[in-house]
This record gives C-alpha cells, sequence and structure tokens, in this order.
C-alpha cells in the first residue's frame, strides 16, 4: 500500500441512498487498496445544519453499518466518530487563527447553502465550517480528499491553512489535494437533479426489493409518453438514467425500444427496480450481518477511533512542538 493518506467523510444523518453509493462509497472502496484510508464520521459538522443530536448515535452506527456493507473494511481502515476523537476541535481552535474571516465569507461553497437552505442568520459554526474540515483532514495528514466539484474550493482553504502553518511554524501538513469523483450527481425519484434524504427522494442501500418496486412505480419518465406504444425519449427519462448506472449491459435495447414504443414504462421500470435490486443484494446481505451483530459494530468503531486517536495525538505532539506549546 503506499504511503500517501486519504481522509474521507460524511455527516451522519441517517441511513444511506444509492446516490452516496455511486457517488462516493464505490469509490472508496476502490481508494482502500491504494492508500491509507481514514473515515470520518463528522457528526459535529451535522450540527451546522441541525442542532438536534437525540438521532446522531443512531445515525452513526446506521451509516457505519452501510459503509461496512458497502465494502469499507475496517482492519485495513479505521471508521471514527469526530467527537471522540478531542483533537479534531483542538486543531480547529488552532487553525481558526490562521484564516480570515474575508476570506471564508468568500467560499462560493458557503454562498450556495446559504441560497439552498434559505439561512437568514449565518451561525459561526457554518462559516468555519471549512476550517473543521481541515482539521479533520490535516490531524491525518491527509493528502488526498475523495470530493465532488462542489467541495474544491473546501480543499483550497484547507492548502491555505496547511501552507500558513507550515510558513509560521515548520512543516507539519502536506497540502491536501481533492481526488475528484468521476460519476455525475445521481437524480433523484421525483426528477430533481440530486437523490437526497431532505428531498425525501432516495432508494435506500437497505430497501428491500418491494420498496425498490414501489418507489420505482411512482418515477417520473417522459411526461410525453403516456401509454405503451407511444414513442419516448431517453434522454429526459431518470428511470433510463439508472438503467445507464445499475444496468448497462441493457441500455442500448432500451434506448431502441423505448424510442419506437416497443417498451412501456411501466415495464422498462420493474426491470429497472429488479436490477437496482439484484445490484443490492450484496450489501442488503451484508448489512444484515452487522445488524445482528452490534457489538461487533461497537467493537469496529471503538477499535478505528482507538487508531484514529493513536494519529491525532501523534499529530498535535509535533504541533505543540513546533508552536513551544
Ligand atoms: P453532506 O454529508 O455534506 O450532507 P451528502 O450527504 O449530500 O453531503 O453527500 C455525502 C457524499 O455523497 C458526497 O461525497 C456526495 O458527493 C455524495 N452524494 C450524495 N448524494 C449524491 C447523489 N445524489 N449523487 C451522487 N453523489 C451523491
Ligand atoms: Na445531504
Amino acid at each position: 500500500m503506499a504511503d500517501k493518506r486519504i481522509l474521507s467523510g460524511m455527516r451522519p444523518t441517517g441511513k444511506l441512498h444509492i446516490g452516496h453509493y455511486v457517488g462516493a462509497l464505490e469509490n472508496w472502496v476502490k481508494l482502500q487498496h491504494q492508500y491509507q484510508s481514514f473515515y470520518l464520521i463528522a457528526d459535529y459538522h451535522v450540527l451546522t445544519t441541525n442542532l438536534d443530536t437525540s438521532d446522531i448515535f443512531d445515525n452513526s452506527i446506521q451509516m457505519l453499518i452501510d459503509w461496512l456493507a458497502a465494502g469499507l473494511d475496517p482492519v485495513k481502515s479505521p471508521m471514527f466518530r469526530q467527537s471522540q476523537i478531542k483533537q479534531h476541535t483542538e486543531l480547529h481552535l488552532i487553525f481558526s487563527m490562521l484564516i480570515t474571516v474575508n476570506r471564508l465569507e468568500r467560499n462560493p461553497t458557503l454562498k450556495d447553502q446559504i441560497r439552498d437552505l434559505n439561512i437568514e442568520n449565518v451561525i459561526y459554526g457554518h462559516l468555519g465550517y471549512p476550517v473543521l474540515q481541515t482539521a479533520d483532514i490535516l490531524l491525518y495528514k491527509g493528502n488526498f480528499v475523495p470530493v465532488g466539484e462542489d467541495q474544491v474550493p473546501h480543499i483550497e482553504i484547507s492548502r491555505e491553512i496547511a501552507r500558513r502553518f507550515n510558513n509560521q511554524y515548520g512543516e507539519v501538513f502536506p497540502e491536501p489535494e481533492p481526488l475528484l469523483t468521476k460519476f455525475a450527481r445521481l437524480q433523484g425519484l421525483d426528477g430533481n437533479a440530486k437523490m437526497s434524504k431532505s428531498l425525501g427522494n432516495t432508494i435506500l442501500l437497505s430497501d428491500d426489493p418491494d420498496t425498490i418496486k414501489n418507489k420505482l412505480r411512482k418515477a417520473v419518465t417522459d411526461p410525453n409518453k403516456i401509454r405503451k406504444g407511444d414513442p419516448g425519449n431517453p434522454d429526459i427519462c431518470l428511470v433510463f438514467s439508472y438503467h445507464k448506472k445499475f444496468n448497462p449491459d441493457e441500455v442500448a435495447e432500451i434506448d431502441k425500444n423505448c424510442r419506437s414504443g416497443a417498451l412501456g414504462c411501466v415495464d422498462c421500470k420493474m426491470n429497472c427496480a429488479a436490477k437496482i435490486s439484484s445490484f443490492l443484494e450484496p450489501v442488503r446481505e451484508k448489512r444484515k450481518y452487522y445488524e445482528d451483530r452490534m457489538n461487533e459494530v461497537l467493537d469496529i468503531l471503538h477499535d478505528g477511533e482507538n487508531r484514529a486517536r493513536a494519529f491525532a495525538e501523534q499529530t498535535m505532539s509535533e504541533v505543540h512542538e513546533k508552536m513551544r506549546l
């Protein structure tokens, strides 16, 4: 395994969906063989958009189970909660001195979030989100961070902070680089450009075949194709976009038969549901294994937290030494 490190993280907001799988997890599973990986359950980051913490532990466990079910190897790579490694908050404080408010206000991701989430009063934590994220990455001396396009500005902030620390106190941190995830966003069942929990348009990794069928039944297709026999346009059809991902072998045929009208939307949807179900079958099986063995899941978490903490302590002792603190 290469000596370069990766920090991957997600906010634990509930069970994961197939958008998370194709947009992140599938890639993480490959990367774990090429790099030393750290998997962060970013529970503090949840607070920026949701102050209610009553579900946060359960959500963290469910996300961990989804990660394991998707094929992440806990022996290779530690999986841990941000809140359990105190050094995240300590490094965050030091980094908060190395970046201007002005710079953080210019962060385009923040501007998008303020617009999308209709935020009227920006909290300090929201402004500082990329600073805490920088601590998450650099505590483990992450060289690469697998992200989507929208997260690149955050990584740029991390690079600036790493540079500033190293110039001021001496070399401790690498300048992390984004590792762009190639796959485009998976659309939601309602036709929205993004499958997302908050939009309620998801297929979960844990959904059983009947649930998947029922969800697909209601999915939107080409509005001009009303009954079998009508010619359809797969280019604007959500279900066709799922076929491309989960049923690549039949894509050409479906394209042809949709356009000619030979294939009706109901049949096309049920075929799609079956393909997604079989794609998810191994994930569902592994999920069940872990759900039946909650002690094993907790052991994995605590082991991951011990390993992450050991690394974090080492980094912080270098930080203290350089800063003479
Ligand atoms: P956050 O944890 O910041 O709320 P999300 O839960 O939206 O972010 O996403 C976590 C990860 O999963 C990100 O890497 C994101 O790119 C990916 N992801 C989420 N939804 C989708 C989707 N619909 N299509 C592709 N990737 C997605
Ligand atoms: Na989300």
